[in-house]
């Protein structure tokens, strides 16, 4: 195992420390929420920190592209064209902090809680500025970088990145490098240290249900009309068994494969099924027999999930009424061998086929967004080169895990520039991404520097495929 080295010795020092969460903190004041409108300038300024804060802590330079939605932040420090490149991919957008009732503390005022900094996108992806700290870590130490290095900084991922693979191709040479390198994954569980070699893909479909032009007596209408709430339920169950979960879309799951070796990994996992369920937010029984078959319903297969259901009465009391119009939100997610595109027709078309079984409405679903599914091998250097980092930091060997959330931007990056791509992620599943009281222990952050920062080291000693290709040593 490593020993404690001058880099880990100027990132734990307190200052330092103190300095890095200090800029993370007020980076995240900035409600860089991409969903809503009301937020353009506030994304639009999280940029442009983001920016100053890339060429503060050692990128030489740093600027915004524009992509015709919200901007993405480039920066760049170019140390030496034979030494290999590294990518850095994140996010600087936020989720909407929810309902503000259910925070124990301001959304956007970052606070250290029992070690853990709590507010919106302090995991999701504050992770991101370790990179900057591990930048600044080596330059303080050595005066110089063992990398080239890109970072590459979206403001839209968490509105499914609608303008990043158009930026990509526009900048591919801009871009290119040898790896591509993301936090902004959990690891398994405190003090066992993971990295995810999947993702999931997703597509994400809206549902309209339209039945009589306004409410009914539904005495007067109950039998003689189609209720659309009636209508909403029997497309989900024709869409999934409510029971099973099993997905009744024809072809849904073509090309899936679960190998035994990849159930046997995640039965070897340290993690038992009370932890599974406290990580789940206390729900009081999961899907699954055994935490490995949990597991694999969210690493390994994929589902359907209804996000969000709309129609009919909400109000106080009870109104005997026949409603006249639902809305289902619902999405899939996907698995390496899927293909989005295909899964996305042929949900589309089993709604449409189901709706004509009940034509007292009238039905309309289209597809929201979608995205592709990460593969990453785990045998590739740089992937091996984040195992060992990982493994002297953390003190033991470093499982590898598939995780059930999307990034689809790294599968862009992996096709269009050719650069395989690695998950280093410090988040805890307990990190409540998405929901209130986001946090991400202080302790996961300063690991994940000194992680990166030999990360780096690692990957500037490995041979760059210019290198082996001979076009950057002319
Ligand atoms: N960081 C998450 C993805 C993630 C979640 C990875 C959990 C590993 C574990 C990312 O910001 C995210 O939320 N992605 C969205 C993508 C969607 C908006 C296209 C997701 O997974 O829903
Ligand atoms: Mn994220
Ligand atoms: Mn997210």
């Amino acid at each position: 195992m490593g020993q404690f080295t001058d880099l880990d010795r100027w990132i734990t020092a307190s200052g330092n420390r103190d300095t890095f969460l200090r800029d993370l903190s007020e980076w995240r004041r900035i409600p860089a929420v991409s969903a809503e409108s009301a937020h353009r300038d506030d994304v639009r300024a999280a940029a442009g920190r983001l920016a100053a804060l890339a060429k503060e802590y050692g990128f030489t330079g740093a600027r915004l592209l524009e992509t015709g939605g919200h901007p993405a932040v480039y920066a760049e420090r170019i140390v030496d064209p034979r030494l290999p490149t590294v990518l850095i991919y994140g996010h600087y957008d936020v989720q909407p902090a929810g309902d503000a009732a259910l925070w124990h503390s301001d959304p956007f005022t970052p606070v250290q809680q029992r070690g853990r900094l709590v507010g919106r996108g302090t995991l999701d992806d504050g992770q991101l500025l370790m990179h900057l700290q591990a930048l600044r870590a080596h330059l303080q130490t050595h005066g110089s970088f063992p990398v080239n290095l890109k970072l590459i900084a979206e403001g839209e991922e968490e509105i499914g990145s609608p303008n990043f693979e158009k930026l990509v191709r526009r900048n591919a040479r801009l871009l290119a490098a040898d790896t591509v390198v993301v936090s902004d994954t959990t690891m398994l569980k405190r003090g066992v240290p993971s990295m995810s070699i999947s993702l999931r893909g997703l597509v994400y479909f809206e549902m309209t249900v339209d039945g009589p032009d306004h409410e009914l007596h539904s005495g007067e209408a109950g039998g003689a009309v189609e209720n659309v709430l009636n209508a909403t339920s029997a497309i989900q169950s024709a869409l999934m068994d409510p029971f099973t979960k099993e997905v009744k879309v024809p072809g849904f799951y073509d090309g899936v494969v679960v190998t035994p070796e990849m159930r046997e990994s995640l039965r070897r996992l340290p993690i038992s099924a009370r932890e599974l369920k406290r990580s789940f937010g206390n729900v009081p029984g999961l899907i699954g027999a055994t935490p490995a078959e949990t597991l694999e319903r969210v690493a390994f297969r994929p589902t359907m999930e209804f996000n969000g259901l709309a129609g009919g009465y909400q109000g106080e009391g009870a109104k005997t009424i026949i409603p006249s119009r639902a809305v289902l939100k619902f999405s899939t997610r996907l698995v390496a061998g899927q293909d989005p595109a295909k899964i996305s027709a042929a949900v589309i078309k089993h709604v449409q086929d189901t709706a004509r079984k009940l034509p007292g409405v009238r039905v309309h679903v289209r597809e929201l967004s979608r995205g592709a599914p990460v593969a990453i091998d785990p045998t590739h250097p740089a992937v091996q080169a984040a195992a060992q980092s990982m493994k002297e930091v953390f003190g033991k060997d470093v499982a590898f895990t598939g995780e059930g959330g999307s990034i689809p931007p790294v599968t862009v990056m992996q096709d269009v520039l050719g650069a395989p791509a690695v998950l280093i992620g410090m988040g805890l599943p307990d990190g409540r991404m998405h929901g209130p009281d986001e946090n991400i222990p202080i302790s996961q952050l300063q690991k994940g520097v000194r992680v990166l920062a030999r990360f780096y080291e690692r990957v500037g000693q490995q041979i760059s495929t210019k290198q082996r290709s001979g076009t950057a040593l002319g």
